[in-house]
């Protein structure tokens, strides 16, 4: 697939724009179910860290699928390929020195692997925002749930589409016992780990 194609290497490398940004480029991975709270809790980090002066991005599946991945569904394949153009487009943030926040339900371990060898596995941090289906149900932000029961929707992930609990994520945030300001301040203590100043 890659056929006839060579790398063309630039002179500006990512430690030259982290040097510039005075931050390291990384992906934080959230996954989860839907309703788990990733969106909420990656809108609270990145307020908070660019309060702080970072360079901050967040791609979220909800918004992506308006545009970029419009052409996609909720099938495994669609699933898959939409893991797989944002596992390579937030390699190429982090490239560009980003911190870069991205909120998919991504339900398969293999995509989320993929995700991490994209960006580097020392530049990937998964975060693994839990909650149970009947938690996410009750909570319903956008009535999806109860779409489902009416039987208006298929394949949805947790009821009807599966979804693979990470094995060994970086930070296991649990929404039942948290704040959202708490599961923030996890996430960034995290962060602030992986960043020299
Ligand atoms: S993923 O499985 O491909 O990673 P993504 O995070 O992009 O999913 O999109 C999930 C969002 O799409 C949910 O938060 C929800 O708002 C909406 N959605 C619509 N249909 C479904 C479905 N069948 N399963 C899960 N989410 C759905």
């Amino acid at each position: 697939m890659v056929d006839n194609i060579s790398w063309h290497k630039g002179k500006i490398d990512k430690k030259a724009r982290e040097e510039k940004l005075k931050q390291k480029g990384m992906v934080i991975w959230f996954t989860g179910l839907s309703g788990s709270g990733k969106s909420t809790i990656a809108v609270e980090v990145e307020k908070l860290l660019f309060q702080k002066g970072r360079t901050v991005y967040r791609l979220d599946g909800d918004n992506i699928r308006y545009g970029l991945n419009k052409d996609l569904g909720f099938s495994p394949e669609d699933r898959t390929e939409n893991i797989r153009r944002i596992g390579e487009v937030a390699a190429l943030f982090a490239d560009a020195g980003l911190i870069t926040l991205v909120s998919f339900i991504s339900p398969y371990k293999k995509g989320r692997e993929h995700a991490k060898k994209a960006a580097g596995e020392d530049n990937f941090k998964e975060v693994y925002v839990k909650a149970d289906v009947e938690t996410c149900a009750r909570r319903d932000p956008k009535g999806l749930y109860e779409k489902v029961q009416r039987g208006e929707i298929d394949n949805f992930t947790g009821i009807s589409a599966p979804y693979e609990e990470p094995e060994n994520p970086d930070l296991i945030i649990d929404t039942k016992k948290l704040t959202i300001e708490q599961s923030a301040q996890k996430v960034i203590e995290m962060i602030n780990k992986e960043l020299v100043d």
